[in-house]
């Protein structure tokens, strides 16, 4: 750690005077879901959803942040755990800004979904299972990556010879086998209403 002789600068604009401009808060909804559940897809339509009411948010995806930020990082435990605590601050910077933050990471371990949350004040973090069957996900499998698994050319592939821990008590969970992308963006925002996270 270089945290030696380093002071925290506050800020002239503060997240609350810009949550009083926006008139919503700011928090994140962490998307996560095996490979091929849905969570870009809800994360996308959702994220479209609010636009159109003027509602300003930011996607952050795997696959994209894996492009640039975070593209020293592969798929072994520790890289993962490193991702998703890079995303973590992150996304705080962007409740900090007065987004809604929507998250796209499999993530697939409680104890780094859990330090994103610790670093985040109460009601800044919502955690939304995008439930989907390991079956289902490996029909789908949208980018073939679980063929290379099975075929053993890719190693640490999430369900196959890498852990998903589901989560224990998640704010949303959405199945994706049985509900459309429509029905869920649906669910996803009446709670969203309900807690008065969105007028
Ligand atoms: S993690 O576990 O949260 O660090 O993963 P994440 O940053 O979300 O990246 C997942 C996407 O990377 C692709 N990919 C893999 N996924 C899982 N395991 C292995 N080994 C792997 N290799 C590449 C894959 O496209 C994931 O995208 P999604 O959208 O989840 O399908």
């Amino acid at each position: 750690m270089t945290t030696n002789n380093i002071v925290w600068h506050n800020t002239s604009v503060t997240k609350e005077e810009r949550r009083k401009k926006n008139n919503y808060q700011s928090y994140v909804l962490w998307f996560t879901g095996l490979s091929g559940s849905g969570k870009s897809t809800l994360a996308n339509a959702l994220a479209r959803y609010l636009f159109e009411e003027n509602i300003g948010t930011y996607v952050l995806d795997g696959d994209n942040i894996r492009h640039g930020l975070n593209n020293d990082l592969g798929f072994d435990d520790e890289d993962r755990k490193e991702n998703i605590r890079r995303i973590g601050e992150v996304s705080k910077l962007f409740v900090d800004s007065g987004q809604i933050v929507l998250t796209a990471f499999i993530s697939p371990f409680r104890e780094d979904r859990q330090q994103v949350k610790d670093i985040l004040a109460e009601n800044e973090f919502f955690e939304v299972y995008v439930k989907c069957s390991l079956d289902e996900c490996e029909v789908r499998d949208p980018k073939g990556l679980y063929k290379k698994a099975r075929n053993n050319e890719i190693k640490h592939f999430t369900g196959i010879d890498s852990p998903y821990e589901e989560p224990e008590n998640p704010a949303i969970i959405v199945d994706t086998e049985s509900q459309s992308v429509e029905d869920s963006v649906k669910y996803i925002v009446d709670f969203l209403v309900a807690k008065g996270l969105i007028n």
